[in-house]
């Protein structure tokens, strides 16, 4: 498959603070990748750059084959195409859960009324939000709800690829249970995704490569199991350290059968 989505040598500053350090990362078309990394080392503003929500410093993003941080490039239209998915899903609160997601493909895109409304049904069926819920306003909504209805919004603007930033660490063990699988629902779909998660079980039925950040950079990137010694390998003791802390989450998240207790 081609490359989606590249990101290459990104440099962000803030003041004298380098938050991106030459990151880079690449997607190819219909792949998921995990990004993990201790807090502070660049997750969310790598995000945040690769849909041009911040403007790098330094270095180039590639979107289907063109330079969108080449000059003249409509900040916009990239967005549209790299849809951004927060913890914290940020709906609309005066629009039901349909009217949040018909909003962008109906008043963004301008398509036609029944085809964006074909669009959003499609998209809340696809992280599979019950037709019940599709009525009510995210105060009425559990977590796991709202952050589908998040996902549904994203997906119905139909992006090139879908940049999550820690999707279910907000939610209560059901709610992120939920949420997982819409993400694997449409991983499934072959909706080219980088989804940030420290989430293990997330991470295994993604059956995902996951990339480790650190200090501003993609240091290296592998299978679950095998990033500790991969940061080993590389020399970073901390990295390994947090690795093995990742890793071992598979392990811990497994439920003990009642009888073994
Ligand atoms: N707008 C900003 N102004 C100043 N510093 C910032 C800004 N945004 C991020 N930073 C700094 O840049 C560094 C990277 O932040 P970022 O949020 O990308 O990390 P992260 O890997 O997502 O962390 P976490 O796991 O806590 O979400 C941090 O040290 C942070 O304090
Ligand atoms: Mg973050």
């Amino acid at each position: 498959m081609e490359v989606v989505l590249e990101a290459v040598g990104l440099v962000k500053r803030f003041g004298s603070f380098k938050a991106l350090d030459g990151a880079s990362i690449s997607l190819r078309g219909g792949e998921v990748k995990a990004l993990a990394g201790p807090n502070g080392s660049g997750k969310t503003t790598l995000l945040k750059c690769l849909n041009l929500l911040l403007r790098p410093d330094a270095g180039s993003i590639y979107l289907e084959g063109s330079e969108v941080t080449a000059p003249g490039v409509d900040a916009r239209l990239v967005r549209q195409r790299v849809a951004l998915v927060f913890q914290e899903g940020y709906l609309f609160s005066h629009m039901t859960a349909r009217e949040n997601v018909l909003f962008g493909p109906l008043k963004v895109r301008r398509l036609p009324r029944a085809e964006a409304e074909a669009l959003a049904a499609e998209a809340l069926e696809a992280v599979g939000l019950d037709r019940s819920l599709w009525g009510l306003y995210p105060a009425q909504l559990s977590g796991g709800q709202r952050q589908r209805v998040a996902i549904a919004r994203a997906l119905a603007m139909e992006p090139a690829v879908i940049l999550y930033d820690e999707p279910t660490s907000n939610l209560d063990p059901l709610g992120a249970e939920e949420v997982a699988a819409a993400i694997v629902e449409l991983a499934k779909r072959g909706v080219t995704s980088l989804v940030v998660t420290h989430d293990a079980a997330l991470i295994a039925e993604l059956g995902a490569e996951v990339c480790l950040m650190s200090r501003g950079r993609v240091a290296l990137c592998g299978r679950l199991e095998e990033l500790p010694a991969l940061a080993e390998a590389a020399g970073d003791g901390e990295l390994a350290r947090f690795a093995r802390a990742l890793a071992g989450r598979l392990g811990k998240a497994r439920v003990v059968p009642v009888a073994a207790r």
